[in-house]
């Protein structure tokens, strides 16, 4: 693996790990964080044999938001020329499904990256919010839309508008993690749901994760017949006759990716 300085990369078989490492200030997301970010995104990317990818915290925190520290005196001009926020689009467009593992704080931009993951895996110590009307400002990396859409507008308004954090069991109520698990089995339990998606045929990993992802956006119409030509065009993959042939063959599939 490359090196880094704000994060843990590794890879365990077909899962790629990405440890947000920046414990000294509950892994605020600065720049140089979230440009490393977006390289460690892009390396297992093109391995191959990474199918799926866990973004992780430390003992207190997955992330306490943006850096503060590195926004207080910027200007709009700054900001837009740090390409800063575009970063967590990244995951947004990510070609293979990250999930979130999240223990400790979980707020602002650190919520917004693990809402732009496909799935959430929560500490019973997970604290989520989105406290940036605290700081005279709002949520820019998604949060107002990606809030809204997941939890619905009352709750999404509730927390844009007050701030205030919320326990794992609530964040789980309004639907922003699949689970919550002790703090000793949080990132195991990420790992293992990332490994089972792994062993699924990638191809169709892919075009289920881009259809779901097209329900946010557009109406039930468009999107069931996105849907079926997704579905027709798997039709054309040597994973879908593998597939099939082994569930008559009573035997296990081998997934080739093709
Ligand atoms: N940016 C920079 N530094 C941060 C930080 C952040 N978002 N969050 C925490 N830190 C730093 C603190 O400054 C502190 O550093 P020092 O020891 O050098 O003073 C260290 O992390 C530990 O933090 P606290 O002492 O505050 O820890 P606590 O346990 O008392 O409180 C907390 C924890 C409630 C998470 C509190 O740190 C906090 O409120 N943090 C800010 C959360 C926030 O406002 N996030 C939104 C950021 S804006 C954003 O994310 C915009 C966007 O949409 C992209």
């Amino acid at each position: 693996m490359a090196d880094y300085q704000y994060l843990i990369v590794a890879r365990e078989g077909p899962v790629g790990l990405i440890g947000l490492n920046r414990p000294e200030a509950l892994n605020a997301l600065s720049p140089g964080l979230m440009l490393e970010l977006v390289r460690a995104l892009a390396e297992f990317e093109t391995d191959q044999e990474v199918r799926a990818v866990v973004i992780h915290g430390n003992d207190r925190a997955f992330a306490a938001g943006a850096d503060i520290r590195e926004m207080v005196d910027a200007t709009p001009a700054d900001m837009l020329g740090r390409a800063y926020i575009e970063a967590w689009d990244r995951l947004r467009r990510y070609p293979k499904p990250p999930i979130a593992a999240v223990p400790g704080w979980c707020l602002g931009g650190g919520n917004e990256v693990a809402m732009a993951c496909d799935m959430v895996v929560a500490a019973e110590s997970a604290r989520f919010g989105q406290p940036e009307i605290n700081l005279g400002i709002i949520p820019g990396a998604g949060g107002t839309q990606r809030l809204t859409r997941l939890a619905g507008k009352h709750r999404a308004m509730e927390l844009i508008l007050t701030g205030r954090h919320i326990s794992a069991e609530e964040a789980q109520r309004m639907g922003l993690c699949n689970r919550v698990v002790p703090q000793e089995v949080y990132l195991e339990e990420a790992k293992q749901l990332a490994r089972e998606v792994a062993a699924k045929a990638p191809v169709a990993v892919r075009l289920a994760r881009e259809a779901v992802l097209k329900a946010q956006d557009t109406t039930l119409e468009i999107g069931t017949d996105y849907e079926r030509r997704v579905f027709y065009l798997l039709f054309s993959t040597e994973d879908q006759k593998e597939g099939m042939r082994a569930f008559l063959e009573k035997r296990r599939p081998e997934f080739k990716g093709r």
